[in-house]
């Protein structure tokens, strides 16, 4: 039914031929029970990772991030910013103005990170680093001064404090040797002191969930909450000293990386996870780590349209049984495009392009599948971030909630039905927290800049 009301050519296509391809599918479509099923499931998870008895066997880590307050404006100062993690490394110089003219500005740079780079050892890795930094500071000709630095380094880390951060494990597709277990502001420091051209202040490591919810926290003073869906997804949010039990002290509040794109790695998903979920896990570099992440986030989503194309065509469901060229794709931003609502001409011209054939059978088959990863993916995360907020609902003892989430990431933010379908389930499934989304702006590199200015501010301060 959905599929004659959308593309209402009832002729073209057998009704028997949509039930099989909506039956196909059904696994991949998640009620409103289950998702309520799966946040108290996700609830129980923070809870493991917060406790100091579980946290060590928790899958969701939830990391303290020593970042204890958000930006209040009056931040101010010229800073450096490292972005990496997301689909580009940037470096940016990022200058913080406070009183009247309260503005951000930033010039930012964008460096390819080689795949042998990416491949090869930690120490070369963070050489190629210092070297685009080098690159960077001679161009804004500010190669002399010895500017703070915030560093966005997007990946699990067990931080002792804001300037120090261990890499637990690579995440979305890095692998340079060496460099898990080790910290990471110390390596990129030896790196810049090996080349001996220049001399930078590292003043803190942050995730990009941070960088999100400190962007945000900038402008609208209820964001208490980060939230990236792009090549990876990951959330953060303000939690109560007295809950994190691995850090001593109890007065205020810190922020927690939840590291959720771990859920599920002990075995609480499977139920939920697919034939399809697991050939991806098994085909990438990091098998039965990130198995929440690889249902949602965009370094997948694309592989999971297409493996499911794959198997519906040898069962005869679309393609004429012939998978050809549908072996060989490389489809994300292309098979993300096709769930726009551009029509099936748009679906044709796409699939023509990776070689096939397609009847309106075909077209309205694929963008079907298009649909309903993305459906899921935004429901996953609608799931887990209805989780956090009951919990600072919970935590400030509010029957009504009103807060805001800083968000960031390339599905977020250019896939066409994503963000609506999220919007509109976590409003489905929290009701009495009435939420703001708001989109960062260039979170990673600005938010980097934005906690090293609050740790300035905060130093000054408490100096004076
Ligand atoms: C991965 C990383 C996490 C990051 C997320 C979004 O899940 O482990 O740290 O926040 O990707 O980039």
């Amino acid at each position: 039914l959905f599929l004659l009301l959308n593309y209402s050519s009832p002729c073209c296509f057998g009704v028997s031929w949509l039930f099989q391809v909506d039956e196909y599918l059904q696994h991949l479509q998640l009620s409103d029970e289950t998702l309520m099923d799966l946040s108290m499931r996700f609830r129980r998870e923070m809870d493991k990772g917060l406790c100091r008895d579980t946290n060590p066997t928790a899958a969701v880590k939830m990391l303290p991030t020593f970042v204890r307050s958000t930006p209040d404006g009056t931040e101010q100062g010229e800073f450096l910013s490292l972005d990496l993690g997301g689909a580009n490394f940037r470096v940016l110089l990022v200058k913080v103005v406070s009183g009247e003219n309260r503005r951000v500005e930033m010039q930012n740079e964008i460096y390819v990170i080689p795949e042998d780079v990416m491949r090869g050892t930690g120490s070369g890795f963070f050489d190629h680093i210092a070297a685009c930094l080098a690159q960077f500071l001679e161009k804004m000709g500010i190669k002399e001064r010895k500017l703070p630095l915030g560093f966005t380094f997007s990946f699990p880390c067990q931080q002792t404090k804001m300037d120090e951060a261990v890499l637990m494990s690579w995440t979305k597709g890095f692998k340079p040797t060496g460099v898990e277990g080790k910290e990471v502001v110390s390596l990129l420091r030896q790196a810049i002191k090996k080349r001996g051209d220049f001399d930078i202040d590292v003043v803190v490591v942050i995730n990009d969930t941070v960088g999100a919810m400190m962007t945000c926290g900038y402008d609208d003073q209820h964001c208490e909450i980060g939230l990236i869906v792009g090549t990876g997804t990951n959330a953060c949010y303000m939690e109560q000293m007295r809950h994190l039990e691995m850090l001593d002290g109890d007065e205020g509040r810190m922020c927690v990386n939840t590291e959720w794109g771990a859920f599920g790695d002990d075995g609480v998903l499977d139920d939920l996870r697919t034939d399809i979920d697991r050939d991806i896990d098994a085909g990438s570099l990091n098998p039965g780590q990130q198995l929440f992440e690889k249902m949602i986030s965009g370094m997948y989503m694309g592989e999971l349209v297409r493996l499911i194309l794959v198997k519906m065509t040898k069962q005869g469901l679309l393609f004429q049984g012939r998978t050809c060229s549908l072996f060989v794709l490389n489809t994300y931003y292309s098979l993300m495009s096709l769930s726009e609502d551009e029509g099936l001409a748009e679906a044709e011209r796409i699939l023509r392009g990776f070689g096939l054939d397609p009847t309106v059978e075909d077209c309205i088959g694929t963008q079907r599948v298009c649909e309903i990863v993305c459906t899921r993916a935004a429901h996953l995360v609608a799931a887990t971030l209805a989780s956090i907020l009951r919990q600072i609902r919970d935590n400030k003892a509010a029957e009504k909630l009103r807060t805001t989430i800083g968000v960031d990431g390339s599905v977020y933010k250019n896939h066409p039905q994503f963000s609506r379908r999220l919007h509109k389930m976590v409003r489905r499934l929290v009701p009495d927290v009435d939420v703001r989304f708001l989109q960062s702006q260039d979170g990673s590199g600005k938010g980097a800049a934005m906690v090293t200015a609050v740790a300035y501010r905060l130093a000054i301060q408490q100096a004076e």
